[in-house]
């Protein structure tokens, strides 16, 4: 048996932004399981950390599995969540936010992340003075709007309050190394205290 915190099941009746705050919930009132001496033992609390991916043809999801696998094996209690299953106001609730997405058609958001991007733009926006956040940006740099949606995510989330524990990445195709920069960036200032 792991001493990691308990997450809630796939099939319990939450929505990603319920299931994000409650996880984050149990990370940070989980104690650990007894020790052998019958003590409970004091295990460090990871961060609950939601990540969001929109994508149009897969890689911003395949790219949210892996970090989500790399910072569970850290300790830190990761939702993955489609864009397209979040409501913007559920941000306002959340501690940790880690945004992948790629950029379409002609600097658009993919069509799963249309529905956030446009909300977060948006007046209506919550404030987010408590929030902390990295953005993946996926694109192509043949393209003249490189980036672009990721860059958005990442300046509007700034205007709103929200504070960068890592520096955005703007990804030209290919994904490996600068993703393994940017999982070692994040997973450095998620500090397990
Ligand atoms: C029709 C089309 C339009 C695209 N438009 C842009 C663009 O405006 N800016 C950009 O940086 N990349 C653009 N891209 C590149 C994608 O963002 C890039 O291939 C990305 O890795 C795809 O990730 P996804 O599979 O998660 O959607 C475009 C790709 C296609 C096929």
């Amino acid at each position: 048996m792991t001493n990691a915190p308990p997450v809630l099941p796939d099939s319990a009746p939450f929505t990603p932004e319920q299931r994000g705050w409650l996880n984050g919930y149990l990370a940070a009132t989980w104690t650990g399981f007894a020790g052998g001496g019958g003590a409970v033992a004091e295990a460090p609390a990871g961060h609950a950390v939601t990540i969001l991916w929109g994508s149009q043809t897969g890689t911003a999801e395949g790219v949210a599995k892996k970090m989500a696998k790399k910072l569970s094996a850290e300790g830190h209690v990761p939702t993955v969540v489609d864009m397209a299953e979040f409501e913007c106001e559920g941000l306002s609730a959340l501690t940790h936010v880690l945004i992948i997405t790629s950029t379409y058609g002609e600097g658009e958001p993919p069509d799963n992340a249309a529905d956030l991007y446009e909300a977060l733009m948006g007046d209506a926006a919550p404030e987010l003075k408590g929030l902390e956040y990295s953005v993946f940006a996926l694109g192509d740099n043949e393209y003249p709007d490189f980036c672009k949606c990721g860059i958005e995510f990442d300046e509007r989330l700034a205007d709103l309050g929200a504070k960068a524990i890592a520096p955005r990445i703007d990804v030209d195709v290919d994904v490996d190394e600068p993703f393994a920069v940017w999982e070692t960036a994040v997973v450095s200032s998620l500090v397990i205290c």
